[in-house]
């Protein structure tokens, strides 16, 4: 079984805790889009990593990771990331392999885009500043930098040139960035990391072949995709279970199954339409309770109720064939929740996820009010543990999204973990019951 794992809503949903629970269960755990905007959180007994661009599964020994061509890689972020597994006592040599086909992102890349949201003024995306969208730009310009090019020094050069002279009536003043230096330091690196570097997709394939199972791992979320995201207001990558192919060279029939990740609410960073925002003390109490900050940028997360009609639409454009509910927990001290059924357009009920940024930003979600359970779920491991209105909670999110879920996950650490029935499609593909 070759599973992918990837996000339902906005992002943040809980990816990184969830790929290293499932990590045991594979050999190979492999990166498919996005960069280090990514902020991936594993707690494994009280200890914090934050992952941004290595997938999470190389917290576990013995187990490879792989970062995909349809990744755009930050040389001296991978270098840091590396750094500070090490200082942890977690080695990358020999278990992380970076494909020579992935797009790389330059210093320029963070300048033009700080320049492009200015330029966008009250508009602007909200980005993480990382310099993603402009390195995809770059790509599908068809003058992009590529891990393969770093070790041919014309070549290296070459396109260095190229890109400068293409940005140089933006890169004025404190932007300015001379040739030889952006040479020097990019073949550097290049250099130190090379040992990283290899024919990804023929790695995977030939994996698979000799039945190494594969763990495919999304970052960002569905609506952050940027053809089935909130457009423009999402990510420049294909964050959606079509990217694990793409984004790594492994042909679909390879990949057995989706598996989505949601929050028993809902959050979202930068800016762009979230039809069940809370703006309030509600809002306000979400993010104190779910720590709700962004693990790349710190910004304060936006919070709102479990959004049905993304989550279906989710469901839909992934195929997920089962669904992680996390942070129930947070929920805990809530004497109400509302869960949004459907989107009202004009008085109509929308029968599926609108395309424009306008129609999204009318719509009036409808609700339906549940009562909380106001218990302590946290930690929990057991379904039949969870107060009823909880289990009723999980199981109307299950009607609602028409997908069964596998796994409620009640704390931040590996243990807080539910596995909801020894019938679920996740169990049944993993064994994962205990
Ligand atoms: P990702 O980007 O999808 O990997 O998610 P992030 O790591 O950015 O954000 C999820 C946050 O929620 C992290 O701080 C996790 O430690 C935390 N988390 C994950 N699952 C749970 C849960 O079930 N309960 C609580 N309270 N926190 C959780
Ligand atoms: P993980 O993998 C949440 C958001 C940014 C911004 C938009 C575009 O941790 O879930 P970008 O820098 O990608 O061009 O920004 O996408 N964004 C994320 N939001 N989680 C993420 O990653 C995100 N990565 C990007 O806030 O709104
Ligand atoms: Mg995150």
């Amino acid at each position: 079984m070759n599973l992918a794992v990837l996000g339902a809503q906005w992002g943040d949903e809980g990816k990184g805790k969830i790929v290293d629970l499932l990590t045991p269960h594979f050999k190979i755990v492999a990166r498919y889009q996005g960069g280090h905007n990514a902020g991936h959180t594993v707690i494994i007994n009280g200890t914090k990593y934050v992952l941004h661009l290595i997938p999470s599964g190389i917290l576990h020994p013995g187990k490879s990771c792989v970062i995909g061509n349809g990744v755009v890689v930050d040389l001296q972020a991978l270098k840091r990331e590396i750094e500070d597994l090490r200082n942890g006592g977690i080695s990358c040599e020999g278990r992380l392999f970076v494909s020579n086909r992935a797009h790389v992102i330059l210093d320029y890349h963070r300048a033009v885009e700080a320049l492009d949201e200015r330029r966008r003024g009250e508009q602007k995306i909200g980005t993480t500043n990382r310099g993603i969208g402009p390195a995809y730009e770059d790509k599908m310009a068809r003058r992009g930098l590529r891990i393969c090019d770093l070790l041919h020094d014309d070549d290296l050069k070459q396109l260095l040139a190229d890109n400068l002279r293409q940005k140089a009536p933006m890169l004025t003043g404190d932007h300015h960035t001379s040739l030889e230096e952006v040479y020097r330091h990019t073949r550097a690196l290049g250099r130190e990391l090379s040992p990283y570097f290899v024919d990804a997709a023929q790695l995977l394939n030939q994996a698979i072949d000799e039945g190494k199972r594969v763990l495919f791992e999304g970052a960002q979320g569905t609506l952050l995709d940027v053809d089935y995201g909130t457009y423009p207001f999402v990510t420049a990558s294909n964050a959606t279970a079509g990217g694990a192919c793409t984004g790594t060279g492994v042909g679909p029939t390879r990949i057995d199954g989706v598996v989505g990740i949601a929050k028993a609410y809902t959050t979202r960073v930068g800016e762009g339409p979230f039809p069940t925002e809370l703006t309030g003390e509600l809002g306000e109490e979400i993010r104190k309770r779910g720590q709700e900050y962004g693990a790349s940028t710190g910004r304060p997360r936006r919070c709102g109720w479990f959004d049905a009609v993304v989550v279906r639409y989710a469901r839909l454009i992934n195929n997920l064939g089962t669904l992680v509910i996390t942070k129930l927990d947070v929920l805990d001290s809530l004497k109400d929740i509302s869960i949004c059924t459907g989107y009202r357009y004009r008085g109509e009920l929308l029968k599926s996820f609108p395309p424009e940024i306008r129609v999204l930003e009318q719509c009036l979600p409808e609700y339906e009010s549940v009562h909380g359970w106001n218990q302590k779920t946290a930690g929990l491991q057991e379904f039949a543990q969870l107060p009823q209105l909880a289990q009723d909670y999980v199981q109307r999110l299950s009607d609602l999204v028409q997908a069964e879920i596998s796994v409620v996950s009640t704390g931040p650490d590996r243990r807080e973990t539910i596995v909801t029935s020894p019938a679920g499609k996740l169990n049944s593909w993993l064994s994962l019951h205990h």
